[in-house]
C-alpha cells in the first residue's frame, strides 16, 4: 500500500496555492522527492533529477489515451470516440516506434532555416501589435500580444489561415471535459475535423508550399500517414503550440513587472533576452507536469511503482528544485538555466522549443524597446482554474512611450 502524502497537487485548485504553486510544491517536497497523492490517485515526482532521469526511462509511457477511454463509463464511451481517437493519433500519446513516426509529420516543417526565416515575420507582427495600443497607454498582455502573436506564428507554420485557429479556442477544456469524463463538446472534435477536411481538399488541388501541403502531398520521406494521424498531429501542432508560448510570454512578462531590477537590466541591455528567455521559462512556465503510465513495477528513489500507476512528473517543481538550483525562487536573468524542465526532456521534449524560443525572446524584446515604464494595471490577477496550465487570464499593463 502506497503512503499517502498530507497535501495534494489537487490543492492548486485552492486560490492561495493557485496564486503561488511554487509554495505548494517546496512544502510537499518536504516528504521526499517522490511521494504518492491520493487524491490524484497518482505518484508525484517533484525533484529535478529524478524527473530528469525518468523522463528517459521506457518502462513509462506517455501512450495512455486507449486505458484511459476503456475506463470511461459505458455511456459515455461512444460518444467520446471521435475525440479518444484523435488522442491516440498523437505523437505526445505514442511510444517508439509509433513516436518516431509521427513525429516525422511535424519535425521537416520545424527546421533551424524555417525558425530563422520566421524571426522577422515575428519581429513585424510582435511590433505591429503593440503599436496598434500605443496611443492609448495600456493593453491586456495576453489578448491585445501574445496571443495573436503566437496564433498568427502557428497559423503561418502549418499553412492553415489565421481565421482558422479560433475554432481551437476551448480545445484545452475539451480535454479537460475528457480526462475529467464530462465530454459534453464531441461535436466540436467533429466541426474540427470538418474544417481540416476542407483544408486538406484545398491542398490536394492546389501547389501551396508549406507543411501542411508537404505532408498531404505525401512527400514526407517517402512515409505515408492516414488522415487521422495528420489531423491528430496538426491538432496537436496547433494547439501546444499556441496557448503555452502565448502564456509564457504572459508568465515572463509579470514576472519581470514584478522584479523591477531584472527588468532594467534587460532594458539596459535588451541582447540579454536570448539569455533571459531560459531563466523566464525555469521560473514560471505555462505548463507544470506532465504524465506516464508505468508498464511494469520499479524503484523510483526510495518508492515502489507498481505496474499500471500514473507517474505525475511536476516540472514546475524541477525548475524550482534547491537540489538543482542554488536560491530556487529567486529569479536572476542572467542564471542561464538552460537545463529547465519547461519543455519537458527525452523522447516527447518540445517539438516546438526553438521556434518557442525565438518567439519569447523576440516578444520582449519588441515589448521592451516600443514602452517605457511598463507597468502592472492591477496586482490581483484571475489564474486559470487548472493545475496543469499555469497562467493569468489577463494581464493589464500601462506604459509611457
Ligand atoms: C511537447 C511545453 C511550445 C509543439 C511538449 C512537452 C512540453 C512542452 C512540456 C512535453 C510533454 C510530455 O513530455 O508529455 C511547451 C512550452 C512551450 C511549447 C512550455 C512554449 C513556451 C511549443 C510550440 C510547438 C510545440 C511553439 C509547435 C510549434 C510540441 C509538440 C510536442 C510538444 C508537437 C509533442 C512532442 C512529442 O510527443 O514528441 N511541449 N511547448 N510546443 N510540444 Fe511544446
Amino acid at each position: 500500500m502506497a503512503p499517502s502524502s498530507k497535501l495534494s497537487l489537487l490543492s492548486l485548485y485552492q486560490p492561495d496555492w493557485a496564486a503561488d504553486p511554487y509554495a505548494l510544491y517546496h512544502a510537499m517536497r518536504e516528504d521526499g522527492p517522490v511521494q504518492w497523492d491520493d487524491w490524484m490517485r497518482s505518484w508525484i515526482v517533484l525533484g529535478h533529477a529524478e524527473i530528469a532521469q525518468l523522463s528517459k526511462d521506457d518502462r513509462l509511457s506517455g501512450a495512455r489515451i486507449a486505458d484511459f477511454h476503456a475506463q470511461l463509463p459505458a455511456s459515455v464511451r461512444s460518444d467520446v470516440e471521435p475525440l479518444a481517437g484523435a488522442l491516440s493519433d498523437m505523437m505526445l500519446f505514442n511510444e517508439p516506434p509509433e513516436h518516431t513516426r509521427l513525429r516525422r509529420i511535424i519535425k521537416p516543417g520545424l527546421t533551424p532555416r524555417f525558425i530563422r526565416e520566421m524571426r522577422p515575420l515575428i519581429t513585424e507582427r510582435a511590433a505591429e501589435l503593440v503599436d496598434a495600443v500605443l496611443d492609448q497607454g495600456h493593453m491586456d498582455v495576453i489578448g491585445d500580444f501574445s496571443e495573436p502573436l503566437s496564433r498568427n506564428v502557428i497559423a503561418h507554420l502549418a499553412g492553415v489561415p489565421g481565421h482558422a485557429t479560433p475554432l481551437l479556442e476551448n480545445w484545452q477544456g475539451l480535454l479537460h471535459e475528457f480526462f475529467t469524463q464530462s465530454c459534453a463538446e464531441v461535436p466540436r472534435v467533429n466541426s474540427l475535423r470538418a474544417a481540416f477536411d476542407e483544408q486538406a481538399a484545398k491542398r490536394r488541388a492546389g501547389t501551396a508550399d508549406d507543411l501542411f501541403s508537404q505532408v498531404i502531398a505525401g512527400q514526407l520521406e517517402r512515409e505515408t500517414y492516414t488522415d487521422d494521424e495528420v489531423f491528430a498531429n496538426f491538432l496537436l501542432l496547433i494547439d501546444a503550440g499556441q496557448a503555452t508560448t502565448t502564456h509564457l510570454i504572459g508568465n515572463a512578462v509579470l514576472a519581470l513587472l514584478r522584479h523591477p531590477d531584472q527588468l532594467a537590466r534587460l532594458r539596459a541591455d535588451p541582447d540579454l533576452c536570448q539569455v533571459a528567455v531560459h531563466e523566464l521559462m525555469r521560473y514560471d512556465s505555462s505548463v507544470q507536469f506532465t504524465t506516464r503510465v508505468a508498464l511494469e513495477g520499479m524503484e523510483v528513489g526510495d518508492q515502489h511503482v507498481e505496474q499500471g500507476q500514473s507517474v505525475t512528473l511536476v516540472l514546475g517543481a524541477g525548475n524550482r528544485d534547491p537540489r538543482r538550483y542554488d536560491d530556487p525562487d529567486r529569479l536572476d536573468i542572467t542564471r542561464k538555466a538552460t537545463d529547465h524542465l519547461s519543455f519537458g526532456h527525452g523522447i516527447h521534449y518540445c517539438l516546438g522549443a526553438s521556434l518557442a524560443l525565438a518567439e519569447i525572446e523576440i516578444a520582449l524584446r519588441v515589448l521592451l524597446e516600443r514602452t517605457t515604464e511598463l507597468r502592472l494595471r492591477t496586482d490581483d490577477l484571475d489564474w486559470l482554474d487548472s493545475i496543469n496550465f499555469r497562467f493569468a487570464k489577463e494581464l493589464p499593463v500601462e506604459f509611457g512611450t
